[in-house]
């Protein structure tokens, strides 16, 4: 399509949930979910929405058009497997599981305590699930979540369909936590995004398997290993799926094989460098770079570009701790990127708690990594 997309706003505050469904005392908001219901429902037809991560870009999963207009608008290749996002544990019983209705209990304590919210669990793909394996990318299992953002719980449990959604971006740039940043990318693309301002959380969900034995960390994201492991049982036992694939693999993992939030300048990342004094400056003694053409984006202890002998350069504060890091990190490599700078130096964080999620994007995002 070439059309201009459409930005429908909607007041995130003025959704309320009675049980499984939403009450919108807002017309505007009533008004504009119900177009992009509507459309949902429609075989061939998309929507960007809000999630607590990131922007989602859905369709019903259960289409086949649907699920080829979301592989077509990103331009993404057909062998990276979608989430399918639920607003409830009613509608994976009564759709996603036809023969036993049933999720399995592996996941009790996990749905009990992160659900809804940023946590995507992998759930077998029963004979006869109307799941399609355009959605899966052919494999026996189906990535499922239960976001906790009022639009997306409103717009799947107002159309009961389930939404096929992956991130709203261009395939290989940074996700979207905007509506501004799906607008970017996919202007022409697809018809409607939902604005329901800025996502929480920053980055994506994170995707267990708790299928296989011992379960495995998948992708890490909004809920941290930690406090998966703290769920007891097998969850102490959860291992990280490994960071890399060969072309030929099957994708078991997100972003294992392709390059991923990739912003047009180069990013550098600095890992475990303390202040960033001796780091930052042996690097610049082999790269010549006008600091005008470089940004900074630092975490909690980088000093400041001034200080590093980066006077000139664009400078960002991710933030002092992880979580805030995370809610930054796509918002401003996507903000010093538009400011035409060909160079990003970033600052790292530990990869503990929320910076797990964090470095696995940051190291998929760089060129090169400084130590
Ligand atoms: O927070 C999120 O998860 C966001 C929002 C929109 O909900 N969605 C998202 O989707 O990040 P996407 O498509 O960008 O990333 C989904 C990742 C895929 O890269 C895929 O590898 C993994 O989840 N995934 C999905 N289904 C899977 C499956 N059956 N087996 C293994 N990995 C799966
Ligand atoms: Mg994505």
């Amino acid at each position: 399509m070439t059309l201009s997309t459409k930005i429908l706003p909607v007041s995130v505050s003025l959704i309320a949930f009675s049980g499984n469904m939403p009450d919108i005392s807002d017309p505007t908001t009533k008004q504009n979910l119900e177009i992009a219901s509507q459309e949902v429902q429609k075989p061939g037809h998309v929507v960007a929405f809000p999630t607590e991560t990131v922007y989602g870009l859905g369709g019903s999963a259960l289409s086949d058009e649907s699920v080829r207009a979301i592989y077509a608008a990103k331009n993404r290749p057909a062998d990276n497997p979608l989430i399918v996002h639920v607003s409830s544990q009613e509608q994976i019983e009564r759709i996603l599981l036809p023969k036993l209705h049933k999720i399995p209990a592996v996941y009790e304590k996990l749905i009990e305590r992160f659900w809804p919210g940023p946590l995507t669990i992998l759930l077998p793909v029963e004979e006869g699930s109307p799941v399609l394996s355009l959605t899966t990318a052919g494999q026996n299992t189906v990535g499922v979540r239960m976001p906790s953002h009022p639009v997306a719980r409103a717009l799947i449990a107002h159309s009961d369909t389930p939404l096929a959604a992956p991130s709203a971006n261009a395939s290989t740039r940074p996700s979207p936590t905007m509506a501004s940043h799906v607008f970017h990318d996919l202007n022409g693309r697809i018809p409607y995004i939902l604005d329901g301002g800025a996502c929480d959380v920053g980055v994506e969900s994170t995707v267990v398997d708790g299928l296989s034995n011992p379960p495995m960390l998948l992708r890490p994201g909004g809920v941290s290993a930690e406090d998966i492991r703290k769920c007891g049982g097998v969850w102490e036992n959860i291992v990280m799926a490994k960071k890399t694939a060969g072309k030929t693999e099957v994708v078991r993992t997100p972003g294992m094989k392709y390059r991923h939030y990739l912003p047009t300048a180069k990013v550098v990342l600095f890992e475990g460098c303390k202040d960033g004094n001796a780091a930052v400056k042996k690097w610049l003694e082999s790269n010549t770079v006008e600091t005008s053409k470089m940004a900074l984006l630092r975490g909690g202890q980088f000093a400041s570009a001034e200080e590093l002998g980066l006077s000139g350069a664009t400078e960002r504060n991710l933030g002092s701790s992880a979580t805030e890091m995370a809610h930054n990190l796509f918002k401003m490599l996507r903000e010093v990127d538009e400011m035409g700078v060909e160079l990003i130096l970033v600052e790292g964080v530990e990869e503990t708690g929320d910076g797990l999620a964090v470095m696995n994007r940051l190291s998929k995002a760089a060129f090169e990594v400084v130590n």
